[in-house]
């Protein structure tokens, strides 16, 4: 394919320099490869990015049909061709076919109604939440009250996700079965994780003596008719569109809970946010374009130098989440053996997504990052103001340590004792939310996205259909199924037997 090999032919001739070097050779650096957008500062200096890629980029963007690919999926066009359809999350926040974009607006007053019907007591005293979704279907949710809600949430919030008992159990301890609404989020509505727990979210409401407790379910959906069939009633269920993906729907109805816990007007300022970077990305020209040179950085390590994973450190409590967000948000995007038309990868496709929370990390897996064999380049997500009630010794240090990480796996330290010597030149990019609030995280989410898209332009993959995730969902039904258990492997059959299943 053209764009595949130009993109290779690119970054397979690009000359690779020290950091010490470029950082030398180019006194403007920093202004060169940073940006902001949003209230976000985003510094790619400590990359190996070298000027004369960045000066490729158009080029390359063009040659990728960066542009038209752009514009296809921020119109509502065909961007998904394995599933023909479009992946209309950006109707969401207003760039999309009019009837979308017109269709997700009436859908999210639908959500602001029911918000403002549960105010208004319509379900009688609600206290708290109990969202249970998995995958796109909680990540987004947890990520975003997680984040925004620590100071002030209007009600308490639990995503259940996984089918495990312990997480039903512990995610109910502190709702109050009477006070309590249930969402059942799932956009298929056949997920059978959610639909366990679902099953146990009415036996909790039953058994603890609430009435009607179909009358306290909520479904966020794009297959209401499933939904109805469930027993939820028609006027409590908030579709979504189906060309929305899961990883990309907590802008949809999927961001209900996010939407009642933090107010309708903060969730309006999380669109507000990504909108923004929709237009950057569409207007802004390719050696500006933030998410494009990130995808740029990414495919310089993963194609060009071999990086097989890249890790993201948040330090910021609030973000803690976000490392487990965007590994859904990468890997079931980009992790594809297969180009859009159906022929063989030849390149290395996403790099495995990695990463925790700083200064914690520090202490754990940062050992390997300063000396280990492995090049694994590193992000950090910062916030330059605080949100807690403590000492600003606290926040002071906790940036101070972020921004001291970065600079000693770029420079290292030389000793004659091996075991001493830190080799440096270790790439990192820094992203420093001024403040963190719902307009920056939906800019910082969008910007994610973007850059996913764009790394999946350049490899010349669908980032938006996810098959790699059924032949396990067959298996697990099968597996249940005593006739066809005897087809399976001896070491499967044994470990079933093993566990007296
Ligand atoms: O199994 C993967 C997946 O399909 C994700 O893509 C999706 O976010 C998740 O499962 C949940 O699916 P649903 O929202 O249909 O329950």
């Amino acid at each position: 394919m053209p764009l595949t090999q130009t993109a290779q032919a690119v970054l397979g001739s690009a000359e690779v320099q020290p950091l010490a070097r470029l950082f030398a050779d180019d006194p403007d650096r920093v202004a060169r490869l940073s940006g902001e957008l949003a209230g976000i500062t985003f510094d790619f200096s400590k990359t190996h990015l070298a000027p004369s890629l960045i000066d490729q980029l158009p080029g390359l963007s063009e040659a990728a049909e960066l542009p038209d690919a752009l514009d296809r999926l921020l119109s509502g066009a065909i961007a998904n061709p394995t599933e023909g359809r479009a992946a209309e999350h950006p109707a969401e926040r207003g760039s999309g076919s009019p009837d979308a974009v017109q269709l997700s607006a009436s859908r999210r007053q639908r959500k602001r109604a029911l918000i403002d019907a549960v105010e208004a007591g319509a379900f009688g005293d609600v206290t708290g939440i109990l969202h249970i979704g998995i995958g796109g279907s909680a990540l987004g949710p947890a990520l975003l009250v997680d984040a925004l809600g620590r100071r002030e949430r209007r009600y308490k919030v639990e995503v259940l996700s996984n089918i495990d008992g312990q997480a039903f159990d512990a995610a109910v301890v502190d709702l109050d079965p009477a006070t309590t609404l249930v969402a059942i989020a799932s956009k298929t509505f056949t997920t059978a994780e959610t639909l366990r727990n679902a099953e146990a979210a009415l036996e909790w409401l039953s058994e603890a003596g609430v009435e009607d407790a179909y009358g306290r379910l909520i479904a966020i959906t794009a297959a209401p008719e499933r939904a109805v069939d469930f027993g939820i009633d028609e006027t409590r269920i908030l579709p979504f569109a189906e060309s929305v993906g899961g990883r990309y729907s907590l802008w949809s109805a999927i961001g209900f809970p996010a939407a009642l816990a933090l107010g309708f007007s903060a969730f309006e300022e999380l669109l507000d946010g990504a909108s923004e970077v929709d237009e950057h990305v569409r207007t802004a020209p390719a050696e500006k374009n933030l998410p494009l040179i990130a995808a740029l950085s990414d495919r310089l390590y993963a194609d060009r130098l071999g990086a097989e994973t890249r890790a993201i450190f948040a330090y910021d409590e609030r973000l803690r989440l976000l490392p487990s967000y965007l590994q859904q948000l990468v890997m079931e995007s980009n992790g594809k053996a297969v180009t859009i038309n159906g022929a063989a990868l030849e390149r290395p496709s996403s790099a495995i997504l990695w990463g925790g929370t700083g200064t914690d990390a520090q202490h754990a897996v940062f050992q390997l990052l300063h000396q280990g064999t492995h090049l694994a380049p590193v992000e950090f997500v910062a916030v330059a103001e605080a949100n807690d009630e403590q000492d600003p010794a606290h926040h002071r240090e906790l940036l101070l340590n972020a921004f001291a990480q970065g600079a000693a796996l770029m420079s290292g330290r030389a000793s004659d004792d091996p075991a001493r010597n830190y080799p440096g030149d270790r790439p990192s990019t820094t992203i420093l939310l001024q403040r963190l609030d719902a307009r920056t995280l939906g800019a910082l989410l969008a910007f994610y996205e973007h850059r996913t898209f764009c790394e999946a332009v350049l490899l010349g993959i669908n980032p938006f259909d996810q098959f790699g995730v059924e032949l396990g969902k067959d298996i697990a039904r099968a597996i249940d199924d005593p006739e066809q258990r005897a087809s399976f492997d001896p070491s499967t059959r044994a470990l079933i037997e093993k566990a007296g299943l």
